[in-house]
């Protein structure tokens, strides 16, 4: 049996330049598809595949993260006198349990790579599972815990896959499919953002990760790369050298929610999922007239 993976990294420390103004002074974790910040979708995810310490890599204006996973003493006595118990309940359920959530600061956003590393000592010498909080996934059961079964087959590193079309794998990294099924077939290589023609596949990284604590060596001799940032793609290559890599093409679909496209199509998807909106909505969407702004 793998080591179990009990602890989650969520790197939240980038500058969100493609959502400006709205990440100025807000974190981009923290924009909301339907009524729930970004992070608790991630944060969601991984408690459903097993984790149990929740480690995140913030920077400045960060700080709204860690509140949102207190407890908010003045809220709940109001919700409580309202006799708002549902909205209560709801409020204590999603939170981690004490002492279940570490913070560390990037203190300079060089790159994912980089954000990753500074989780290293919090982390130690245990498997982890990496969230990127700006990919969010419309799947059942979520996609770590798809991850999560093939882990348990294979160890090693495993990573989520999900086809793209190939006019757009120039803005992806891809990975080189070897044998093995769609639930966990061998990663033989990856090649970040190729040219259509000389993609391997169609099977783009999407932001769900398990690595062996080995790859924190790597990063840390790692020079700059592309975009002058440390990237996780680089010392994935050099780890796949020594240790298995494992690919997981998970039932379910990703928004890029980092993305101004993206994060719309989830909020419309989101909704029409949820039985509390879809019909209200569904009316308001009629009701606009579309064919207008088409
Ligand atoms: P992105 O590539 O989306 O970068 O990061 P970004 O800076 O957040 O956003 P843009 O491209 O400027 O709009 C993917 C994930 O890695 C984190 C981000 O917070 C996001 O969750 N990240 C990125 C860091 O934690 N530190 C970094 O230096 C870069």
């Amino acid at each position: 049996m793998p080591k179990r993976v009990r602890t989650a990294v969520f790197p939240v420390a980038g500058l969100g330049t493609r959502f400006l103004p709205a990440t100025k002074a807000m974190p981009k974790e923290m924009l909301t598809v339907v009524d729930r910040p970004l992070i608790q979708y991630a944060v969601d995810e991984a408690r459903e595949a097993g984790i149990e310490h929740f480690v995140f890599v913030t920077g400045r204006n960060k700080a709204v993260i860690e509140d949102h996973f207190d407890r908010q003493f003045e809220l709940e006595a109001t919700l409580e006198a309202r006799g708002k118990t549902q909205a209560l309940d709801e409020l204590r359920k999603e939170l981690p349990s004490a002492g279940r959530t570490s913070f560390t600061r990037q203190q300079e956003p060089l790159g994912l790579g980089h954000a990753v590393w500074c989780a290293r000592d919090i982390v130690g010498d245990q498997p982890f599972a990496l969230l990127l909080p700006d990919m969010v996934f419309r799947a059942k059961p979520g996609v770590l815990r798809q991850m999560m079964d093939a882990y348990e087959e294979t160890g090693g590193n495993v990573i989520g896959v999900e086809e793209c079309a190939w006019e757009d794998v120039s803005s992806y990294g891809v990975v080189v499919r070897g044998e093995g099924t769609d639930t966990g077939f061998k990663i033989d290589g990856m090649v970040e953002k190729p040219k259509r023609d000389e993609a391997p596949s169609n099977l783009f990284i999407s932001g769900r990760y398990i690595l062996q604590p080995e790859i924190f060596t790597l990063l840390a001799e790692q020079t700059k790369g592309a975009g002058g940032e440390i990237q996780l793609t680089d010392a994935m290559q050099v780890l796949m050298q020594k240790q298995a890599f494992t690919g997981v093409k998970y039932d379910g679909k990703v928004f890029d929610c980092g993305s101004k496209l993206g994060f719309l199509t989830a909020n419309v998807v989101f909704a029409l999922d949820r039985d509390d909106i879809r019909e209200g909505f569904l009316k308001e969407l009629r009701n606009l007239d579309l064919e207008d702004h088409l």
